[in-house]
């Protein structure tokens, strides 16, 4: 239905891209950084990736707020949700979690800089996200609040509580419910709180706030069985990162449980769903919109 916004969303997706970017540059390792330490940071954050999780931030905020000044700069909360998702990553790949040797088409940061430098650089990430948002947001009650999602959607009852169960250290139900609690938590929680971060940025109201929120949760929920389902029909030139590993390691994913076909119904379910959930978002929502039909049809 928003196809025709492709050709403004992909620009506006390189836009933010962009802006995000500059600011990873400038925001990720201070002075006072050991070199050695902050080229490591940077080789993680620097290197490619789809920037979706800040534009989800980004496009949130003016979803509630179109015109003019933002109540509050969305761009911390945006650079913070990109420092923790990096950081997942590089501590996903570690030989410990899924060992993997290629990530955003390079070699990851262990195989560069050994596994030590990439626990440690995870760490570090994952700690400056939350000191940029207390040091470069300008209002403390905003700060306050998105400190609280960042924490809520990437923390232990999250993205943590996913990875434990993804990696089979807590019991899980069988079959679809115990999928569910994996990737709801491992991938939904934070894409929820990056939406919910920037409608809080935008000034949103109670409902706004729910309404974003389950609207990043459906398309997180998506985002992971489409990532489950390119493991199983992608290459790894395409991925940037090894295909065919889930089923080598015996994870539990949307294919594996429900099939193929069923796993690509299910994405378009929830995208479907996902879109439901900004009914009373006028036009300022499109680009929102026009994202989640775009996840829906990637291809990498
Ligand atoms: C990979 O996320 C991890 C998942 C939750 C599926 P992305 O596919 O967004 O990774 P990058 O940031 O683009 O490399
Ligand atoms: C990663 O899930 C989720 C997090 C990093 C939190 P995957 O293990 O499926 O991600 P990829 O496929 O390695 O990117
Ligand atoms: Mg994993
Ligand atoms: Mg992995
Ligand atoms: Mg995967």
């Amino acid at each position: 239905m928003y196809a025709g916004c492709w050709a403004t969303l992909d620009r506006l997706l390189a836009e933010t891209a962009a802006r995000v970017e500059s600011h990873l540059e400038q925001w990720t390792a201070g002075p006072d950084v050991p070199a050695e330490l902050a080229e490591a940071m940077r080789y993680a954050v620097l290197g490619g990736g789809k920037r979706l999780r800040p534009a989800m931030v980004l496009l949130a905020a003016r979803a509630v707020h179109s015109g003019g000044r933002l109540p509050a700069d969305p761009l911390p909360a945006a650079v913070a949700m990109e420092l923790v998702h990096t950081y997942s990553l590089v501590h996903d790949d570690l030989p410990a979690m899924d060992d993997d040797d290629l990530r955003r088409g390079r070699p990851t940061v262990h195989v560069r800089y050994g596994q030590a430098m990439a626990i440690l650089v995870g760490d570090a990430l994952l700690t400056e996200a939350f000191s940029l948002l207390a040091r470069r947001v300008a209002d403390p009650a905003v700060a306050i609040a998105l400190v609280g999602e960042l924490a809520r959607g990437a923390g232990a009852e999250g993205m943590i509580a996913g990875q434990v169960a993804d990696m089979a250290l807590c019991r899980l139900p069988d079959g679809q419910a115990g999928l569910d609690y994996i990737h709801t938590r491992k991938t939904a929680a934070l894409f929820a709180a990056a939406a919910r971060m920037g409608a809080r940025c935008g000034g949103a109201d109670d409902d706004q706030l729910r309404r974003l929120g389950a609207f990043g949760f459906d398309v997180g929920l998506a985002f992971q069985a489409a990532d489950d389902l390119l493991d199983a029909t992608s290459t790894s030139e395409q991925l940037g990162k090894t295909a065919g590993k889930d089923v080598a390691a015996g994870k539990r994913t949307y294919p594996a449980v429900l099939g193929l076909d069923a796993t690509a119904a299910r994405i378009r379910e929830l995208t479907d769903q996902a879109v439901e959930h900004l009914a009373g978002f006028g036009s300022e929502a499109d680009p929102l919109r026009a994202l989640a039909e775009r996840l829906r049809e990637r291809t990498h």
